[in-house]
């Protein structure tokens, strides 16, 4: 498994990180074998959310089954997000502050590692974000910020007024779904929908600014509608590729998945929302393969995406 030194914080952690949205409707013993399985492949980052699981269902599911001493507390990156609430979203430093209240109860921990503004909130006044992070960042409750799903401008809006670093922004990438990378890909391609730019160039804007992006929903075909793994029906020829190089790298299809994003030089996160410790397990192989460029692309278009 590979570590990252982050940029922009005082953290190291593993490339693979392990997304508990999931964990809701499992038994303290499965959460468990799920944490400790996570943690015997060399994970060291787990992400959270306010509302995973109903409110803070998610976090307090994990804390109620996993005991962590104060020295595993040290050893692991806890991170959670802020901001979305029932139909909207909610920046304003009220909700900020009693959001991350009832996360480190929820959590059952003293401090939060990395704390997320989940999706951008239109009515978001950078002031107020600045002055909850800088009162989170004084008491020791969080020690480092960052976005998810944000654009280049609104990170840099953040960033103007913003004096904790935002050093993560978290958005949705995989094989299939990676308009983030493909765009570059095919950028000045008229007439092709893949040179649309959708979100102002995050890849370029983020390596350019010391910002690391997690890949959420790493094996998604699209949105929450499935996994292209094993998909034959339309992904085929990508399916056949995979178990081609899996078979040539001795991992799974679920690991080259894993490897085909941690390739990409960005040093992206990934972060996994399996619930079975062996997908963990298959997932962080994949994080030590390194494809080599035409199996990189190869897989690219494999996945329907052009190389002009
Ligand atoms: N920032 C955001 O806006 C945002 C949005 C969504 C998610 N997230 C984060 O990203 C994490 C991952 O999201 P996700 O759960 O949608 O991602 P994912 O890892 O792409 O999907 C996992 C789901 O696919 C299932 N699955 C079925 N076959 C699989 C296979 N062969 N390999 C792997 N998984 C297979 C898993 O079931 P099993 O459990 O049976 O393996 C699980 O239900 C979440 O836990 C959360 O932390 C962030």
């Amino acid at each position: 498994m590979k570590t990252l030194e982050l940029p922009q914080t005082d953290l190291t952690a593993s490339d693979v990180v392990v997304g508990l949205m999931r964990i809701n409707d499992m038994s303290d013993e499965d959460v468990r074998s799920l944490y400790s399985a996570s943690r015997d492949a060399g994970v060291t980052m787990f992400d959270h959310a306010a509302i995973y699981g109903g409110w803070h269902g998610c976090e307090a599911r994990f804390a109620e089954a996993v005991t962590l001493s104060p020295s595993e507390r040290s050893e692991i990156v806890l991170q959670t997000k802020v901001g979305i609430r029932q139909g909207y979203f909610d920046f304003s430093y009220e909700h900020i502050l009693s959001s991350v209240e009832e996360s480190l109860a929820a959590l059952r921990t003293d401090y939060i590692d990395v704390l997320l503004l989940h999706r951008p909130d239109a009515l978001v006044e950078p002031e107020e974000v600045a002055k909850a992070f800088d009162e989170l960042h004084a008491a020791g409750k969080v020690h480092h910020f960052g976005v998810s799903n944000h654009t280049p401008g609104q990170v840099d809006l953040l960033r103007r007024s913003v004096n904790q670093p935002l050093a993560f922004n978290q958005v949705q990438l995989s094989i299939t779904h990676a308009n983030v990378i493909a765009q570059g890909v095919a950028a000045n391609m008229g007439g092709l929908d893949q040179s649309v730019d959708r979100d102002n160039d995050i890849l370029n804007h983020s390596r350019l600014n010391d910002i690391t992006l997690q890949a959420w929903s790493p094996f998604q075909k699209g949105f929450f509608d499935g996994v292209f793994l094993g998909d034959r029906e339309h992904y085929a020829e990508l399916n056949d590729v995979l178990d081609e190089v899996a078979a040539a790298h001795g991992v799974t299809p679920t690991g080259i998945a894993v490897a085909w994003i941690t390739r990409h030089p960005a040093h992206f996160q990934v972060v996994l929302g399996t619930t079975n410790p062996q997908r963990v397990r298959d997932s962080a192989a994949g994080s030590d393969v390194v494809l080599s460029r035409e199996e990189w692309y190869r897989i690219f278009t494999a996945a329907g995406h052009t190389v002009p």
